[in-house]
């Protein structure tokens, strides 16, 4: 089996990187993470992907000269240089200019947390509550141009409960992310997705949903 190469790029705490890694260590899996890229120094997920051997770069937005496009960019050389096939967004906190999604269009997922196309944006779990729905949960879906769009790969559902906190929630979402970005990627790097319009259709009987009960 040929894996696909995956370069991540994230900004914070890497827990959804982890869970890729912890993924890609099984060597049935099909794909394997070369380059992890953080616009934030010192981001915690840049340790973890050191841990795991795998290489980092940082390019730092803050003063990055020439605007978005130019930093885009600049990633873009690296995920070339590194022969990424599929890109992952973990936690990456900004925007992409149009340019570079194009690029990576049907190549390039994110996780959000919430049941897209339900709060987009921050602040995702507040919205929720707000909102006072009764579940919750996190997305998976390709990237397109329009903030938290794009066809939607995989979706976990969990529970709102009645003395829920921001924290509680973020945490039971949080827990299914790391269960529905693996499989997402997995779909992906095997070719099992076909795009209709803005429905991502599997052709893996089954996947696509997780449904959990209430704790
Ligand atoms: C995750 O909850 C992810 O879904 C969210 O940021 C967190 C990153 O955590 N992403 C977004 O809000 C993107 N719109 P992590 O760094 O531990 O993976």
């Amino acid at each position: 089996m040929v894996k696909k190469r995956v370069g991540v790029l994230v900004s914070g705490r890497g827990s959804n990187l982890q869970a890729l890694l912890d993924a890609c260590a099984d060597p049935a899996f099909p794909a394997e993470i070369v380059l992890v890229l953080s616009n934030v120094p010192g981001a915690y997920a840049l340790e973890r992907a050191e841990r795991a051997k795998v290489a980092t770069v940082t390019i730092s937005h803050k003063g990055f000269p020439g605007g978005r496009e130019a930093f885009d960019a600049a990633m873009d050389v690296e995920l070339r240089k590194a022969g990424v096939d599929i890109v992952c967004l973990a936690g990456f906190m900004r925007l992409l200019s149009p340019g570079f999604v194009q690029s990576w269009a049907g190549r390039m997922i994110n996780i959000h947390p919430s049941l897209l196309p339900s709060f987009k944006g921050l602040h995702t779990h507040a919205q929720a509550l707000a909102a006072g729905v009764k579940l919750h949960g996190c997305t998976v879906h390709l990237v397109t141009p329009d903030l938290d769009d794009g066809p939607i790969l995989v979706q976990a559902a969990v529970p709102v409960l009645a003395d829920d906190s921001e924290e509680s929630l973020a945490a039971r979402v949080l827990e299914q992310e790391h269960k529905a970005y693996p499989l997402a990627l997995r779909l992906i790097a095997e070719g099992k997705v076909a795009v209709d319009g803005n429905r991502a259709k599997v052709e893996a009987p089954g996947f696509g949903a997780l449904v959990n009960p209430v704790p």
